[in-house]
């Protein structure tokens, strides 16, 4: 550490030496006997002629060290593969130069045909410029939007159309065996090739419950480690609905769920539209939507009805003031879709406080990405918009606490109990939920309950 208050000469030399190569051998320099056995003048001279000495011999040793190092001077080869990719050209002639050993290209005809509002985003980190090169590596398709401007990610993102995404057939979970229970059915999930992602579960445990005729719970998990959920008492169902009005059906490979209402054979939930993904960090599915008619997914300032041409609502809750376009107070992972013609109304309840964003498109689709936990599911078959949010609330709570002052708090992962004076009804907090806080040692907000 140098003192930039001190710039005395000595100082200075000294605070150089540290910037050198640790490693390297370098005699001591008795600084306190030297200057107090002759002056300060010689002292300094020869001292700094040892400084210059020192220099010097680490410089040439520096120099020699990376003439002869093979990622250096003696590898120029490899000096690429440390370097991030150069910007995408889009002539076809680099386009094999920077694919990954495992994936392919898929064929562009094949990904010419997917029709623009059923691309499903291959590569939905923030912030990426989207080469061809990456989009590729990832075994994905990459066909800029013809729409879009020529800069790739402010292009991409304004018009919302992925550049780079999932070909027909891209690397999923296949069903391996499934079996009835007592409440509906399991099942085993299996990935044979990992994702580019890390920490790839490659074998997961799949449950439907049939809880009531109105209601339908998925789980995904892992069967060999526990992983977080969201510590809140949820109903549970010791036998199977009797008159279901949904029918599930479970594709094999690639695995896919689809949920339909049995009245009208609308289908409510298709898993299949595109891969599904779950690893430590990065848990993600997408389901096709019955029509445009999206409501929820809070907590946003917007416009009740969502518009679902490509967007991207973020869950990450924060105290801020409510803004448009940001991630605010509460996060909500529940939507109320309104069918098409019959006017139906179902209800989807993500069961997890993870980060996430949620993603709609004009498919219509909506995919699920969040960054922990488990995927937990609820259907809720309504049939009108009232009966879902009754079917809703008898999962998240039947007490006075209504789904609006329960907040999932991703930070410590945690649900917050939160008093309703926010929203100017003073409602008290039941102590039953403070009870499962604080068995579940995670903390809430103290100033704000009561
Ligand atoms: C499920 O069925 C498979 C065969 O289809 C069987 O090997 C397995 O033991 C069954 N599992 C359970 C839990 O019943
Ligand atoms: C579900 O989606 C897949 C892929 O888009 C499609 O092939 C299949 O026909 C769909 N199933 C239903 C029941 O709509």
């Amino acid at each position: 550490m140098v003192s930039y208050k001190r710039l005395d000469p000595e100082n200075v030399l000294f605070s150089k030496e540290t910037v050198g190569d640790p490693t390297e051998e370098r005699p001591p320099v008795p600084r306190k006997p030297w200057c107090s056995s002759v002056t300060t003048t010689t002292a300094l001279l020869v001292l700094g002629s040892v400084l210059l000495l020192l220099c010097a011999g680490w410089l040439l040793a520096t120099m020699f060290w990376l003439h002869h190092h093979p990622h250096f001077g003696g590898g120029k080869q490899q000096q690429a593969s440390h370097r991030p990719p150069p910007p995408a050209t889009y002539s076809g002639r680099r386009r094999n130069e920077q694919m990954g050993p495992s994936a392919s290209a898929p064929d562009p005809v094949a990904c010419g045909i997917i029709p623009q509002p059923r691309r499903f985003d291959c590569y939905p980190e923030r912030g990426a410029v989207v080469t061809r090169g990456m989009c590729e590596a990832r075994g994905c398709c990459f066909i800029p939007a013809s729409s879009s401007s020529s800069s790739p990610s402010s292009g991409s993102r304004r018009s919302g159309i992925p550049w780079c995404f999932y070909p027909t057939g891209f690397g999923s979970y296949s069903l391996v065996w499934a079996n009835d229970t007592a409440l509906g059915k399991e099942g085993r999930l299996v990935r044979d090739k990992k994702s580019y992602y890390p920490g790839d579960v490659l074998a997961l445990h799949l449950e439907t419950r049939h809880e009531t005729d109105m209601r339908l719970r998925v789980r995904i998990t892992d069967p060999s480690n526990s992983r977080y959920e969201v510590p809140i008492a949820v109903p549970e169902a010791t036998r199977k609905a009797n008159h279901p009005a949904y029918s599930v059906e479970l594709c094999k490979d690639p695995f896919g769920l689809v949920v339909k209402r049995l009245s009208t054979g609308m289908v409510l939930l298709n898993t299949t539209v595109a891969p599904l993904f779950y690893a430590d960090q990065f848990l993600q599915f997408s389901s096709s939507l019955p029509g445009p008619f999206l409501y929820g997914l809070g907590e946003h300032r917007a416009a009740f009805l969502h518009d679902v041409h490509w967007t991207t609502l973020t869950m990450w809750a924060r105290d801020v003031p409510p803004v448009e376009n940001t991630n605010l107070y509460g996060a909500h992972p529940f939507y109320l879709a309104l069918e098409e013609p019959g006017g139906e109304a179902h209800g989807f309840f993500l069961l997890n406080s993870n980060a996430m964003d949620v993603v709609l498109q004009p498919a219509p689709a909506v995919t699920w990405r969040t960054i922990g936990g488990i995927l937990d599911f609820y259907v809720f078959l309504g049939p009108d918009p009232t009966s879902v949010i009754s079917q809703y609330l008898e999962v998240v709570g039947t007490n006075t606490m209504t789904s609006r002052v329960l907040h999932f708090y991703p930070e410590a992962s945690l649900v917050e109990v939160e008093s309703a004076s926010f929203y100017g009804v003073k409602v008290e907090p039941r102590q039953v939920l403070v009870d499962q806080s604080r068995d579940a040692a995670f903390a809430y907000n103290a100033d704000e309950v009561g």
